[in-house]
């Protein structure tokens, strides 16, 4: 058989999707997998695309199968199996052989890495999930661009389209990609924060029936709102377990995972001292989620939040509005925090390419992202709520966001995520804010100084020696 253009390891769900879009691409790949069977099975199952598939039992197999210089991307579980792999391959390998670790690295190992790579070595986010990795994801490059290049026409024609464009980049040097990638899972935990508390509100504030909720994410998915993610929310809302034929929501326990990505975004925020509440607070609504028992507990204690009180305080209209403020907000965030790293590392990384590398396949795309490329190409250093669209998008909408936080509040329904981006948005529009007391108290305690709005430095002190 002719030598394959491309190989991968790793036969996991998003391994497999990706062999099988590289061979429906009329590439041919070689692949390996720790288990031998899952090679073979994975090859007996591929039909028609099996002609483009060389099925390999050892590393030596793999590595001999592939055309020189040879590219091998790697979809093994984030972490020391990454490490374990190139360990095991290198020595296997020529010195312009190239690694592309495909997994959901964590960025800063993608960059340490890349300092002890004996060779070419990408670092690359992949986002669609299974059925992205098989029809066509967003794919986040990072690493030397000749290494990109080499790759590109097939990272290129296996990605997502929008429009004839399509959804592969090369962000910058180093861990770009997967930084980028990160920053892309803290804004779809944040997105799907703000969808979940608007569901709880619909639910226990309105009291409507998963169905109706369903139909209403359909609906709004018509509109400013148009996403992937408001769009399978309203299919998990319809949806019925077929064990119990009640509402699949009813059944599926209200404690939420995490795989670490969106974690590692606002750890680097807090490094980066990038401002993005609407990720925190979903990171910490997924840790509080998962303590049910103790949930149960307070329940027990301070008595839940009532029921169904919601109408007539709030309406449908209102709660889409709240998301479409919300929305912009948290994108706000994240590309803001894009841009401080980009200045951290020396990245350059392309906001509007960004965006219009997130306008299909990756799990966030949503029709706003094609008028967020937009507003980035005309100025990638104003944050995004400035930018004349999403200004008036808040204009219009941030009163509907402050009553359903205040509402909900009111009545004890927690909105974590929501009630961060009113209070994110309210510290943007504030020129007179109140960190002269926290400058005050500062100065007072440890003489650390503070600059005065009459002259120039910041090492001035108060009269608390005098
Ligand atoms: C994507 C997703 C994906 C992520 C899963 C699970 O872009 O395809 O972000 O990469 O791993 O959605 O993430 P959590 O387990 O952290 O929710």
């Amino acid at each position: 058989m002719a030598k394959a253009d491309i190989g991968l390891v790793g036969l996991g769900t998003m391994g497999s999707a990706l062999a099988l879009n590289i061979a429906d691409n009329s590439f041919d790949i070689a692949v390996f997998n720790r288990t031998t069977e899952k090679v073979h099975s994975f090859h007996d199952e591929a039909g028609d695309l099996a002609d483009h598939i060389t099925p390999t039992e050892t590393l030596e197999e793999f590595v001999a199968a592939l055309k020189t210089p040879r590219a091998i991307i790697l979809m093994v579980p984030a972490g020391k199996p990454v490490d374990g792999q190139i360990d095991a391959l290198r020595p296997l390998l020529d010195d312009d052989d190239l690694i592309i670790d495909a997994g959901n690295a964590n960025f800063h190992d993608t960059i340490a890495r890349m300092e002890c790579a004996t060779g070419p070595f990408l670092g690359i986010g992949v986002s669609g999930g299974e059925e992205g990795a098989l029809f066509g994801p967003a794919i986040m490059g990072g690493g030397k661009r000749e290494h990109w290049d080499r790759v590109a026409p097939i990272l290129e024609a296996i990605a997502a389209d929008y429009k004839g464009t399509p959804c592969a980049t090369w962000m910058g040097e180093e861990g770009a990609g997967h930084f980028v990638k990160a920053v892309h899972n803290g804004i779809e935990y944040a997105d799907m924060q703000m969808i979940a508390e608007v569901y709880g509100i619909m639910r226990d504030g309105l009291g409507m029936d998963m169905a109706s909720i369903g139909d209403t994410f359909a609906r709004w998915n018509e509109g400013p709102l148009q996403s992937y993610l408001v769009e399978i929310s309203g299919e998990v809302a319809s949806a019925t377990d077929s064990k119990t034929g009640k509402p699949i929501l009813d059944v599926i326990l209200d404690a939420a995972g995490q795989k670490g990505t969106g974690r590692w975004t606002a750890i680097e925020a807090q490094h980066l001292a990038a401002p993005v509440p609407a990720i925190e607070a979903a990171i910490v609504a997924r840790n509080l989620s998962s303590r049910k028992d103790e949930r149960a507990m307070g329940e027990s204690l301070f008595g839940a939040g009532p029921q169904s009180i919601l109408q007539g305080a709030v309406t449908l209209d209102q709660l889409e509005q709240a998301l479409i403020a919300g929305k912009v907000i948290c994108y706000a965030q994240g590309f803001a925090m894009i841009a401080a790293a980009s200045d951290n590392y020396g990245w350059a990384l392309p906001l509007p390419k960004i965006a219009e590398n997130w306008r299909a396949g990756c799990i966030i795309r949503s029709a706003m992202l094609d008028d967020m490329a937009s507003a980035l190409t005309e100025d990638g250093t104003r944050n995004l709520m400035f930018a004349p669209a999403f200004a008036q998008y808040l204009k219009d909408n941030h009163g509907a966001l402050r009553q359903v936080v205040s509402v909900g509040t009111l009545h004890g329904i927690a909105m974590p995520a929501l009630a961060s981006g009113v209070a994110y948005f309210d510290a943007m529009r504030t020129g007179r804010g109140t960190a002269d007391m926290i400058q005050g108290q500062r100065d007072f305690f440890g003489r650390h100084g503070f600059g005065r709005v009459d002259a120039s430095g910041d090492d001035h002190h108060g009269p608390w020696d005098d």
